[in-house]
């Protein structure tokens, strides 16, 4: 008969299995039952997307408040609550004695996590960080490549404010350049975007910032042809994908790209603190890492990770969230975020003054959108939907458009996105209280 040690090591978490054995994480039973009703539900993407009963399982995988409407996902997701659990788990866990239940059992199972990461989005372990968020990766990227006082990095008015403000600290600070170009909005001809950024190409430009998913709109720009374009001038393009990854569905390989960075507290559902960097093998020796690291580690991806004393558990419960995207499937989320997108946005673009700032053409945004009621102010219809209706929205006031941006997830229902429509709909006929 086995020991209860070795047992517990055939499970491959030899003492935190301790845990797992003990408490029933929440609601993983739910998670159970919507792989089995996957399993067992034929049909494309796009004809699961109207299938009620086959998301009320995956629904149910989340412990959201549902007094309210969130169509806010985009800022950051809740996670499942088993995926919750199973962070809460290694916390108690690495807790009992954190020298050895964390050190030396919880933080060497991060490489299965790096394992897992790399073979999702197909690319090799040893080009995969795991960071706290985008910002961090990102952060890492733009001051990780050495630059010179008059050196130029082109990005977009679009590009997100703290990826824009750090790239400001190096003009204050070391007397860089940086050049940011208008996109069209919405940007429909992925050829006019790499012109765009061909065209604000200098003698003096080393670096682009470019976003794979804009945040203000969910727009989708073209990063393997601009990646392509600036490789022929020798520029690197970091690309800053907080809201692609795990939310429609592409592989890092396909992009062609030096470096990717993501949040994967955002639409892979992991657990608030999380987000992973990726870099071409050989150019790691070239990107310094943000918190020092030893000179032995120049040509390994984990001197990205040197952040000193931290928690392990959220790192190990993206696997959890992995498994949980890879039982819904990415083809199916994806398509399924586009369905409830088209299904708010098609009933409000029947209104007189309704505009969308973003494309409903297939393959230039996904599950976020941009909506204005023109003659209908964008921040006090926001504050309105909240206190009246309390559905959460976002305001966009940008100097080039302004709009709610609005991200429901696989967790919202119809009902909830009926409720908006209804509210949305008496604001356009009839304006909001000043
Ligand atoms: C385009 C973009 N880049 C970067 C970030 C930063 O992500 P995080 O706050 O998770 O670091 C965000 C966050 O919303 C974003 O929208």
């Amino acid at each position: 008969m086995p020991t209860r040690r070795a047992f517990l090591s055939s499970l491959g978490r030899p003492a935190a299995a301790a845990g797992v054995l003990t408490a029933v994480p929440v609601r993983w039973d739910r998670a159970m039952t919507a792989a089995r009703e996957i399993a067992r539900t034929p049909g494309t993407p796009e004809e699961l997307a109207a299938d009620e009963e086959f998301w009320v399982e995956i629904q149910q995988a989340f412990t959201t408040d549902r007094s309210l409407v969130n169509l806010n996902n985009g800022g950051v997701s809740p996670t499942p609550a088993h995926v919750l659990e199973a962070m809460k788990r290694d916390l108690d866990f690495a807790n009992q004695i954190p020298v050895y239940n964390g050190w030396q059992i919880l933080e060497p199972q991060r490489e299965g996590v790096r394992q897992r990461l790399a073979r999702q989005w197909d690319v090799h372990p040893e080009e995969v960080a795991i960071t706290r968020n985008a910002s961090e990766s990102l952060q890492i990227l733009q001051f990780g490549h050495e630059l010179e006082a008059g050196d130029e990095v082109l990005t977009s008015t679009q590009d997100y404010p703290r990826m824009v403000t750090t790239f400001d600290q190096r003009v204050r600070r070391e007397g860089i350049v940086l050049t940011r170009i208008r996109l069209p909005v919405p940007a429909e001809d992925p050829a006019e975007v790499v012109r765009l950024y061909e065209d604000a190409i200098t003698p003096r430009t080393r670096l682009i910032l470019m976003c794979h998913m804009i945040n203000l709109t969910g727009q989708i720009l073209p990063v393997r042809q601009v990646v392509e374009m600036a490789r022929g001038h020798g520029i690197p393009v970091i690309v800053d994908g907080a809201h692609a990854l795990a939310h429609f569905d592409f592989t890092i390989a396909e992009l062609g790209c030096d470096n990717y960075s993501t949040s994967l507290h955002k639409w892979l559902f992991a657990p608030i603190g999380n987000g992973l960097l990726y870099v071409r093998r050989d150019l790691i020796p070239e990107i310094w890492p943000l918190m020092a690291a030893a000179e032995s580690r120049d040509d390994d991806i984990r001197k990205y990770e040197e952040i000193g004393t931290h928690p392990e558990a959220n790192f190990l419960a993206i696997g959890e969230a992995l498994t949980f995207h890879q039982l819904i499937g990415g083809a199916r989320k994806e398509a399924r975020l586009v369905y409830l997108r088209n299904y708010w946005a098609e009933k409000l673009l029947e209104l007189d003054g309704v505009r969308l700032h973003t494309s409903l053409k297939p393959g230039f945004a996904a599950g976020i959108a941009n909506v204005q009621i023109e003659g209908v102010e964008t921040g006090p219809l926001r504050n309105w939907l909240w206190s009246e209706h309390r559905i959460f929205t976002v305001a966009i006031n940008h100097d080039e458009f302004n709009g709610l941006r609005i991200s429901p997830s696989v967790y919202t229902t119809i009902e909830e996105l009926d409720r908006f429509v209804d509210a949305m709909t008496h604001a356009a006929r009839h304006g909001i209280p000043a």
